[in-house]
C-alpha cells in the first residue's frame, strides 16, 4: 500500500470509521480500532478481522492507545464528540500525521451549514491539538456505505492541509484503493468540503439518492 502501514481509526466502532477501515484493510494496512471503550474496539476488530482473513491482523484498543500505537490517526466521530475525542488523544499524536473526518453536522438541522467559529472542524482541532500535529481535512463528502462495500464510488475526495508534503500522503493513500482524490488546499479550506456535507444530505434526502457526492470536473494537465 501507499504511505502509512499503521493506522489507528478513532469512531472505528462506527459507520465512517468502519468503512474506512475496511478500505484501508483492503489495501493490506495494520488498522487499528480505536473507542472510548477498549472492549467495544475489540470486538469490532474480531468482526474486521474475520470479514478480512488475509489482512494483518486487526487491534481493538482505547482512543489513546490506538492513536500511541499508529502512524497515522484517522478521526471519524459525531462533531459533537469530537473535542474530547481529541483530548483523549493530544499527548500521544504530537509530531503524527492526523487525518480528520468530522463534519460539524448540529442535529437536528443537519441539512444546515453551521460551521463552527474557528471557521471549520478540522481547523478547530488544529487549534486543540496544537501546531506539532500535522492534520489533513478528508473524506466529508463520501458516503460511508461507498467504502464499506468496496465499490468505487463516482464521487471525488478534497484533501485539505497545511503542508502539501502532508496532503499528499493522504492523496496517494486515497488513490492507491481506487478513489479519486484533489488537494484542495489549506486546512482552512476545509471549511468548503465540511459545509457541502450538508448540501450532500438534503440531496439524498430530497431526490432518494443513497450517498451523493461531488465530481471536479476538467482533464489534468498537471500535478
Ligand atoms: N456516515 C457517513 O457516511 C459520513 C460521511 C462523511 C463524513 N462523516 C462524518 O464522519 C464522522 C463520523 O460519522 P459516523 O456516521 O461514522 O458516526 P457514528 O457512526 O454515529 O459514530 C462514529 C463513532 O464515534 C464514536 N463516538 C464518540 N463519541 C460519541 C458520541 N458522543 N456519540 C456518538 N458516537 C460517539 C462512537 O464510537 P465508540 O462508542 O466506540 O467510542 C461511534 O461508533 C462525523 O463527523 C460525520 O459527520 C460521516
Amino acid at each position: 500500500m501507499a504511505g502509512p502501514v499503521s493506522v489507528a481509526v478513532l469512531g472505528g466502532t462506527g459507520d465512517l470509521g468502519g468503512g474506512f477501515a475496511r478500505f484501508l484493510l483492503r489495501q493490506g494496512a495494520r488498522v487499528i480500532i480505536g473507542s472510548r471503550d477498549a472492549e467495544r474496539a475489540r470486538a469490532a476488530a474480531r468482526e474486521l478481522s474475520s470479514e478480512f482473513p488475509n489482512a494483518p491482523t486487526v487491534l481493538g484498543e482505547s482512543l489513546a492507545e490506538a492513536a500511541a500505537a499508529a502512524e497515522l490517526v484517522v478521526v471519524t466521530v459525531p462533531y459533537a464528540a469530537h473535542r474530547a475525542t481529541l483530548d483523549a488523544v493530544r499527548d500521544v499524536v504530537q509530531g503524527k500525521l492526523l487525518l480528520d473526518a468530522t463534519v460539524p453536522l448540529r442535529p437536528p438541522k443537519v441539512l444546515r451549514v453551521q460551521l463552527p467559529a474557528a471557521g471549520s472542524a478540522a481547523v478547530e482541532g488544529q487549534q486543540l491539538l496544537g501546531e506539532g500535529v500535522r492534520i489533513v481535512a478528508a473524506l466529508h463528502n463520501i458516503a460511508a456505505s461507498h467504502l464499506a462495500a468496496g465499490t468505487l464510488p463516482d464521487c471525488d475526495v478534497l484533501v485539505t492541509g497545511d503542508k502539501e508534503a502532508d496532503r499528499q500522503v493522504i492523496v496517494d493513500l486515497l488513490e492507491a484503493g481506487g478513489l479519486r482524490a484533489w488537494h484542495a488546499g489549506p486546512l482552512a479550506n476545509s471549511a468548503a468540503a465540511e459545509a457541502l456535507t450538508s448540501i450532500l444530505i438534503g440531496i439524498n434526502k430530497r431526490y432518494g439518492i443513497h450517498g451523493a457526492g461531488i465530481r471536479i470536473t476538467g482533464t489534468p494537465q498537471s500535478g
